[in-house]
């Protein structure tokens, strides 16, 4: 077949670094079938998946499943993370030796690792392994009343024990100018860390009530992470796509609804309102998160060329959620106006995803 992208603009296909599909336990929310669905109408082609699920992804029987039916869908690579608490049962890593079998990240089970103790041991348990940790640095006995300074402490305990520990630690969603100050120094001591941050921290700040975790932030907040998307430090964009249901919202989940959205808000913030090339912007939706990820190994060999996405960059549209094909249709940016269009994405040379406007824009 031949593909027609006169007017468009091909790029690697993009890579998440944090994805949440609900499956198993919340397929009312999202199933791996839709979330495979959305991250395609995203751009995307491969996801790391987060642990919170029910049962939690505490055992390679639950993480095989999940990556066995990604893919017999087939849509896009998907990778399981395991998580470092098991679920309700808490304080052990007896687990972990199963998990890694199955896995190479862990992380926690949808609530963050306050045991400082049981995070040391499990970076230890990491770096003797080979597993990335993925710390989600939200939670914290702040949490309640200062979820700024949650965020902050969980960041720097998780620094310092990436330094006594030497395991390798990426850090998601991260959304303060504390945080981000203190990750680039550690990256400047050669620490094993990389990090995230989300399009709609960049996009949206707290006068936009929404809840989310980590919370919309101030501008100084957004300044800092645009900087340090601007100087390449930042590491990866991870959408943290959160769906929930119209009716979870209303009883306060946390969460957007953000795989369809990544690359329009990034390309709108980042290219269009802040100078930032596009090539810079690949480097932090493919390159990097690929290589975070661990697919950029022998891409060529094991028949990963032909990963590409095509988008339209010169008409302006709104933001309409009603045209997600993600179950979660939750996001604050109905409506926003934005560039940046996925018009088709191909996951090993076949097509996962066709815009209808791509066949309108044939007929032109
Ligand atoms: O707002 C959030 N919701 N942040 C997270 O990190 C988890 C997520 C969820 O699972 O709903």
């Amino acid at each position: 077949e031949i593909i027609d992208g006169r007017g468009l603009t091909a790029l690697p296909s993009f890579a998440d670094t944090h994805t949440h599909f609900r499956e198993p336990g919340f397929e009312y929310k999202e199933t791996l079938e839709t979330g495979s669905k959305a991250a395609a109408r995203g751009g995307y082609t491969s996801v790391l998946l987060m642990g919170n699920t029910n049962p939690p992804c505490s055992s390679s029987k639950v993480i095989n499943k999940v990556i066995n039916k990604g893919k017999e869908i087939g849509l896009v690579e998907i990778l399981q993370a395991g998580t470092i608490s098991d679920g309700i049962k808490g304080e052990s890593l007896d687990h972990l030796d199963d998990v890694r079998t199955a896995t190479s990240f862990i992380t926690d089970d949808g609530k963050g690792v306050m045991n400082d103790k049981l995070m040391y041991d499990a970076m230890n348990y990491a770096r003797e392994n080979g597993l990335i940790v993925v710390s989600h640095a939200e939670d914290h006995y702040f949490s309640d009343t200062d979820m700024r300074l949650a965020e902050n402490l969980m960041t720097f305990r998780d620094i310092d024990l990436c330094r006594i520990t030497g395991a390798r630690l990426h850090l998601a969603h991260v959304s303060t100018v504390e945080a981000v100050e203190r990750i680039i120094a550690a990256k400047e001591e050669g620490l094993p860390v990389t990090f995230e941050v989300t399009p709609h921290h960049i996009f949206g700040d707290s006068s936009l009530v929404y809840r989310v975790n980590p919370p919309l932030r101030e501008q100084k907040d957004i300044d800092a992470i645009i900087e340090a998307i601007r100087e390449g430090y930042v590491d990866s964009i991870g959408t943290d796509h959160a769906p929930h249901t119209a009716e979870d919202k209303k009883n306060g989940s946390p969460g957007i609804s953000g795989i369809e959205t990544s690359f329009p808000i990034c390309y709108t913030v980042l290219v269009r309102q802040n100078g930032i090339t596009l090539n810079e912007l690949s480097r932090i939706m493919s390159e990097n998160p690929s290589r975070i990820l661990g697919l950029n190994k022998g891409l060529i060999e094991e028949g990963y060329e032909g990963d590409i996405v095509l988008v339209e960059t010169d008409t302006e549209y709104e933001i309409d959620s009603s045209q997600f094909v993600s179950k979660g249709k939750n996001t604050p940016f109905d409506g926003r106006k934005v560039f940046g269009k996925v018009m088709m994405t191909i996951k090993h040379g076949n097509i996962v995803y066709k815009g209808a406007d791509y066949d309108s824009r044939q007929a032109l």
